[in-house]
């Protein structure tokens, strides 16, 4: 494998990786090129195939409407309920005995649930929330630690057309009450806490705080998971496991037909302003796209043991730990607590003792376990892994190459998958069978065409970087944000209006080979450990200390997390900066939103790099605190 520096001098773009025969024998699609040119020559005729995989109450009439672009409709017409696919129709199969959800708890208990089994815990609760009045359209705010109760309430709201919004269960009192709000959720599911590095996280406490902040909640069901004391109040808390022993909790309960474009879920992340965005997806077009992309991209086989080992709690979770495994028949593990907890082995010894077949994590977690060395992994027995992924950020190629050869044994083709909340499923990715370059998220998926283009449109010169753009639609879209129609059109599709183009927000290049390279975020989006956040969340959370009069946030490289939050503060007339003041800024915004939004660091600042307009401008800041050429500073003010 011959390094050869292109002109940029990049040298890894050289370097190829080539799947073993058995993997080509095994793939679901063994001619990439030859299903993707079908796929954009009649791209409404791939999907409606896709779409005929699944079962539907009523077949759609019209695959695409595009008649209120940019609020494109799929599969409208059509009746389908997605819990329906992931659950009931398993039933009728002798998959009804099979492994849905294998799940181990931090402490080292263990769950298992076989598509019966789920379907009555499902069926209850979904029960249990119809008594407590929920509603079709309405939206359930779920705030829970990695349990597979989480799983189930999510089931459970969609199998009666509720909706749910998922909060992360790392968000603190702020990012939750702020959702709660937004959603007008009447409806809380949370637990009285969950296990991290052998500490309770005290998701209860933080709720009662969040349901002081926000008007809406009547009803908070809480899992018992710790055994903690909790504070629960009269009429409104109520224990899920004490819920589930009633009569009412019937383990009989019918899935609710829906439209297509029926709302299945919001998930809130993190945009340029300080309010988080309700990202909303549908039952059809998801439902079709996270099963094609799961099935297609990680050759999703009868036999397999799937571990996805994100949070539920983000996009990566509802997706690939929930819905499409489960539509494709998968056995899922679930594992609550860190990758490196009691020992840096314990994602091993996990994979080894359940016979997991496909890992799907990212790269910061990788770096983590890396740091550790390759003696963790090489002893333990590997060799059931079939397939691995990455997804969250790019992956540094050192990193690609320890995952290939230390984890993967260089029999396991990576799948570095680039999407975002907003496309419900992989994008860029390679297949098993894709050669691969580490770093490279490789080509686009099926129904895909995308562009690297300038400011005008016009796509760079092979190797140049510039900014990512989709060129047409796909079912697992985002239809909107949730109450902010307007919001939609004008993030991602004001940019290139006149094109039609969804505009990704992410820089990239592509090469000579056409393997896309992502680079980052261009506008004020960090990915901290793959987690998505705001610099204006984090700032506004800075500013609503008594101490803050202003303060800016900027994202900066860091070796393990990809990036890492530094803020500058200016604070109110009199008051000095010390290291007490720091340290009470990082522990106030982690109270406020949680604990991977605390900045790195804190620097008081006399005043910040302003636009005439007031804007502050991150970008000089940035380049000030790496040590590079400022830029065109011709809108800064003195
Ligand atoms: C980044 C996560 C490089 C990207 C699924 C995107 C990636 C943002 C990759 C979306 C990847 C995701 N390589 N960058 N394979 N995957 N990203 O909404 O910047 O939490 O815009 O969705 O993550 O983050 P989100």
């Amino acid at each position: 494998m011959a390094a050869k520096l292109n002109a940029k001098g990049q040298e890894h773009q050289a370097e190829m990786y080539y799947p073993n025969q058995s993997i080509k024998d095994n793939a679901n699609v063994k001619d990439y090129d030859e299903l993707y040119k079908r796929s954009i020559e009649d791209r409404e005729g791939f999907w409606a195939e896709e779409a005929e995989k699944l079962d539907w109450f009523q077949k759609w009439d019209k695959v695409l409407d595009d008649s209120e672009k940019p609020f494109y409709k799929w599969f409208t017409g059509g009746k389908i309920n997605i819990v329906h696919n992931a659950i009931d129709r398993h039933l009728q199969t002798w998959r009804r005995n099979k492994l849905a959800l294998i799940w181990e708890g931090e402490p080292g208990d263990v769950a298992t649930y076989s598509y019966h089994a789920l379907d009555r815990e499902v069926s209850k609760f979904a029960n249990v929330l119809k008594s407590m009045g929920v509603r079709k359209g309405e939206i359930v705010t779920i705030y829970m630690p990695q349990v597979p109760e989480l799983m189930i309430a999510m089931l459970a709201c969609a199998k009666i057309g509720a909706a749910h919004s998922v909060v992360y269960g790392g968000f603190s009192v702020e990012a939750l009450a702020e959702r709660i709000q937004d959603a007008q959720s009447r409806v809380l599911v949370t637990a009285d806490g969950g296990w991290r590095r052998g500490k309770i996280v005290d998701l209860k406490k933080i709720a009662n705080e969040a349901i002081g902040r926000s008007a809406t909640i009547e009803v908070c069901i809480t899992v018992q998971r710790t055994g903690q004391e909790v504070y629960m109040e009269n009429d409104r808390d109520f224990w899920y496991h004490e819920l589930m022993n009633l009569p009412i909790a019937n383990a009989k309960c019918a899935t609710e037909e829906m439209d297509a474009e029926d709302m299945l879920f919001i998930l809130y992340t993190s945009g340029t302003t300080g309010r988080p965005k309700g990202v909303l997806h549908t039952h059809g077009g998801y439902s079709v796209y996270t099963a094609t992309t799961h099935r297609y991209v990680f050759d999703i086989k009868e036999e397999d043991r799937w571990w996805c080992a994100a949070d539920p709690g983000w996009i990566t979770g509802h997706s690939y730990i929930v819905y499409a495994p489960l539509i494709n028949g998968a056995t899922v593990m679930m594992y609550e607590g860190a990758p490196n907890h009691p020992y840096p082995n314990r994602w091993w010894q996990m994979i080894e003792k359940y016979g997991i077949s496909i890992l799907y994590t990212s790269p910061t977690a990788i770096r983590g376990l890396m740091r550790f060395g390759d003696q963790w992994p090489r002893r333990h027995d590997l060799s059931s892994l079939r397939l691995l992924g990455s997804v969250g950020e790019p992956i540094n190629p050192e990193a690609w190459r320890w995952y290939y050869k230390v984890v993967g044994n260089e029999r396991c083709p990576i799948m570095d998958t680039w999407w975002q909340t907003e496309t419900g499923g992989f994008v860029i990715t390679p297949l098993p069978v894709t050669p691969l370059k580490p770093g490279s998220a490789t080509k686009p998926f099926f129904g895909h065409e995308v562009a690297v283009v300038d400011d005008d449109g016009n796509e760079v010169k092979t190797g140049e970087e510039g900014k990512l753009v989709l060129k047409g639609p796909w079912p697992g879209m985002a239809r909107t944000i949730y109450g902010d129609p307007e919001r939609y059109k004008e993030v991602y599709w004001k940019d290139y209006e006149k094109q039609g183009w969804y505009k990704a927000g992410d820089s990239a290049r592509i090469d000579e080979d056409g393997y896309v390279w992502i680079i980052g975020r261009i506008d004020d989006v960090i990915k901290v450990s793959g987690y998505r956040l705001g610099t204006a969340e984090v700032e506004s959370a800075l500013v609503s200390h008594a101490d803050v009069s202003e303060a800016a946030t900027i994202a900066l490289p860091h070796e393990l997390k990809g990036n890492a939050i530094h803020a500058y503060v200016i604070l109110r007339a009199g008051l000095s900066g010390n290291k007490e003041l720091e340290a009470a800024l990082k522990d106030h915004v982690g109270k406020e939103i949680g604990p991977i939004a605390r900045p790195e660091t804190v620097t008081f600042v006399e005043s910040l790099p302003k636009t005439r307009s007031g804007k502050i401008m991150r970008r000089v800041l940035k380049a000030r605190a790496m040590g590079v050429d400022e830029g065109d500073l011709s809108t800064l003010e003195e």
